[in-house]
C-alpha cells in the first residue's frame, strides 16, 4: 500500500497548524528546528510548509521530485521561485489574510511615532532629560499616500480615517477604488502626501520603486514608512534624502537584506528600524499556520485550493 503523502514543515509555524495537519490524512514531519535536516526530507515530500526563512529556489525544488504543493505561512511569496514551481506544476498557496490586521496596526503605530517624534522623546526622558515644549504633530489633518491598495492598504486606510487623516492611494493593478479612497497617479501621491507608506508585493517590476528620483518628488519634510518589502525602496537614496532633510523621518520594518547591513541608515536619528515583525503577533501567526494547514488538508482531500498564488499552474497541460 502506498504511504500517505508527506508534509514537511521547513520553518517554524504556530502549533495549531501542526495539530490540524496531524489529524489529516497525510504524514507530517517537522524539520523546522534544524534547517540542516531539510534536504534529507525533501526527496519524499508531497507538501512543503515555509515562512520566509527557507528560500524555495529551483535548486531546492530539484531535490523534491514528488513535491505537489508549497504552502507559504504568510503573505509575501518573494522567497518562492514561482516560475520554477509553475514549470514543475507545483501549486504555491499562501495565507493572504493572516497578517492584515497586525501589519495595518504597525503602520498606524509608525505614523504616530514618526509624527510625534516619540522615540526620541522617550529615549531622552529615559536618559534623565525633561524637555517639554512643542514636540511633533497630529496625524489628524495629514494626508497619507498608500502605495499598493490591496488588503493591507485598505485596512490601513480605514484606521487612518479614524484618526482624521486624508488617504489617497496608488495601485497600478486597480482600475477603480474598492472604497472611498481615491486612486491617484504615483506622481500626484508623492507630491501631495505628508506620509508615504508602502504596501505592495515585491515583484521584478517594482524593485526600487521609491528611488532617488521619486524621493525628490516628495513634499519636502515628508515621512516614509515601509512595512512591505525592503527592495521596494532604494536604501542609499533614502539615506541621502534623510541627510538632506527632503525626508523628515522613516519607519522601516523591512530591508533589502535581512538582517540589514547599512549601519548609517539603521542608526540615523530619524529612522525607526524594526526587525521585520509586521506579522509577528500570535494572532497573525496562528492565522497564517491554520490557513495553510487548512489549505493543505483541502488539497489532500482532493478539493480546490482557496489561496492559489500561481493560478496558471492549473491551466498548464
Ligand atoms: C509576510 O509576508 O507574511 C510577512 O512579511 C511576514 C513574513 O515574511 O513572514
Amino acid at each position: 500500500m502506498p504511504e500517505p503523502p508527506l508534509v514537511v514543515i521547513a520553518d517554524p509555524v504556530a502549533p495549531a497548524a501542526l495539530e490540524l495537519l496531524s489529524k489529516g490524512p497525510g504524514r507530517v514531519v517537522d524539520a523546522s528546528a534544524d534547517p540542516a535536516m531539510l534536504p534529507s526530507k525533501l526527496g519524499a515530500a508531497w507538501g512543503l510548509v515555509v515562512r520566509s526563512r527557507t528560500q524555495v529556489t529551483e535548486a531546492l525544488l530539484s531535490q523534491a521530485p514528488q513535491l505537489r504543493v508549497v504552502a507559504r505561512a504568510g503573505v509575501g511569496v518573494d522567497n518562492v521561485d514561482l516560475k520554477a514551481a509553475t514549470a514543475r506544476k507545483i501549486l504555491v498557496v499562501n495565507a493572504p489574510t493572516a497578517a492584515t490586521t497586525s501589519v495595518a496596526e504597525l503602520t498606524v503605530t509608525f505614523a504616530l511615532l514618526l509624527l510625534r517624534d516619540l522615540y526620541a522623546a522617550i529615549q531622552k526622558t529615559k536618559e534623565g532629560g525633561w524637555q517639554r515644549g512643542l514636540h511633533g504633530a497630529e496625524l489628524s489633518g495629514k494626508t497619507v499616500g498608500l502605495v499598493g491598495y490591496g488588503r493591507i492598504g485598505r485596512e490601513v486606510a480605514r484606521r487612518l480615517r479614524g484618526f482624521g487623516a486624508t488617504v489617497q492611494a496608488f495601485d497600478p493593478l486597480l482600475t477603480r477604488s474598492p472604497d472611498e479612497t481615491p486612486l491617484v497617479p504615483f506622481d500626484d501621491l508623492l507630491g501631495k502626501s505628508d506620509i508615504v507608506s508602502l504596501h505592495a508585493a515585491l515583484t521584478p517590476e517594482n524593485h526600487h520603486l521609491l528611488n532617488a528620483e521619486r524621493l525628490a518628488r516628495l513634499r519636502r519634510g515628508a515621512y516614509v514608512i515601509n512595512v512591505a518589502r525592503g527592495a521596494l525602496l532604494d536604501e542609499e537614496a533614502l539615506l541621502a534624502a534623510l541627510n538632506s532633510g527632503q525626508v523628515a523621518g522613516a519607519a522601516l520594518d523591512v530591508f533589502e537584506t535581512e538582517p540589514p547591513t547599512r549601519t548609517a541608515l539603521l542608526t540615523h536619528p530619524h529612522v525607526l528600524p524594526t526587525p521585520h515583525l509586521g506579522a509577528s503577533t500570535p494572532e497573525a501567526q496562528r492565522r497564517a499556520g491554520v490557513q495553510v494547514a487548512e489549505e493543505l488538508l483541502r488539497l489532500l482531500r482532493g478539493e480546490e485550493p482557496l489561496y492559489l498564488v500561481n493560478t496558471e499552474v492549473v491551466a498548464r497541460p
